[in-house]
């Protein structure tokens, strides 16, 4: 098989491709001057793309990357069908369909938080992105994603996969951490798997969020006086959720603080925000950021195994 990238996953999709063995190739992508998005599979691809089945490595973040995906999923699945029709007439116009194998890994899934219509009216956009993927691929692989229940009546099969063994993994080198702590409830089972790799102590907090820029956290005893604390998130945007937890373990004699997550959005300035409240911030590169410290091609390809597996493609 071979995995294949645009313009927002490159690093991604490097790492993947190194992390199974396989080539790595880059889809040609660039904007018009109004800002609309080209891509096109290069004509020393064609072979490559229609010989073997093929792992496109995009994110649905932002926007652009949404379109972006689409189009390069359509590129694909024209090659693939030998539909090579062009006014220019390049190259042979028709060639045999080589049938399924498309497959999308998304690192980051943009969209993925309004995952419940809260008021009536609202769009489920996790679900309207996932759909419009879907038509296009015959299978998708989604890293962390904030609650992947939204996803699981696709029509296409999904594999949800997860960087927490390699944050763990990172924390336990660099920090060695003698507690982590789930900053609410939704993390608590990813941070639970990474303190249960390190052994070490856990706890979580609950939080009610009252609006994007404010979080209030209950207040509660924690044993931290003294210890290296970890807090372990799927993401961290504003950093508002990381600051206020984090203010808990100060207030409670923490001696280090990390934060630790998978995307790393870090909206308006979180990093310097962040790093008034904690001792290191550690993410992957599912979105490229500035603290990019953790590979994400191991958790992506266990999801495509995981998805190979599922449709009996193992040995490709
Ligand atoms: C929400 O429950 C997520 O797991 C994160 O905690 C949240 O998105 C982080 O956002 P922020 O950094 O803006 O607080």
């Amino acid at each position: 098989m071979v995995v294949v990238s645009g313009s927002n996953s490159g690093a991604m999709a490097e790492q993947l491709a190194d992390a199974l063995g396989w080539s790595h190739h880059a889809l040609e992508t660039r904007r018009f001057p109004d800002t609309e998005g080209y891509v096109r599979i290069p004509s020393t691809l064609i072979e490559t793309v229609r010989s073997e089945p093929v792992v496109l490595v995009s994110n649905t973040f932002p926007d652009s990357g949404i379109v972006e995906t689409l189009l390069m999923l359509e590129a694909i699945n024209d090659v693939r069908r030998g539909d090579l029709q062009n006014l220019r007439e390049i190259g042979p116009q028709t060639l045999p369909d080589v049938g399924k194998g498309v497959f999308l890994a998304v690192p980051y899934f943009g969209y993925s938080r309004q995952d419940k219509r809260f008021k009536p009216g609202e769009s489920i956009s996790a679900k309207s992105i996932a759909n419009l993927m879907a038509g296009q691929c015959d299978g998708i692989i989604v890293l962390d994603i904030h609650a992947p229940e939204v996803l699981s009546d696709l029509k296409v099969p999904i594999a949800f996969t997860s960087a927490m063994p390699e944050l763990a993994e990172h924390l336990k080198a660099t920090v060695d951490p003698d507690f982590i702590l789930s900053p609410d409830k939704g993390a608590i089972a990813r941070a639970t798997q990474v303190a249960n790799q390190i052994d070490c102590e856990f706890s979580y907090l609950e939080k009610t969020r009252i609006d994007a820029h404010t979080i209030v956290h209950k207040a509660k005893n924690l044993d931290v006086a003294g210890k290296r604390v970890a807090i372990v998130d799927d993401m961290i945007a504003t950093g508002g959720t990381i600051c206020r937890a984090a203010e808990a373990l100060r207030n409670q004699g923490a001696l280090q603080v990390h934060a630790a997550c998978s995307h790393g959005l870090f909206t308006g300035g979180a990093i310097a925000r962040l790093l008034r409240y904690v001792d290191g911030v550690h993410a992957t590169g599912s979105l490229a950021n500035a603290r990019d410290v953790i590979s994400g091609g191991p958790a992506l390809a266990r999801g495509v195994h995981q998805l190979m597996d599922e449709l009996g493609l193992s040995n490709n």
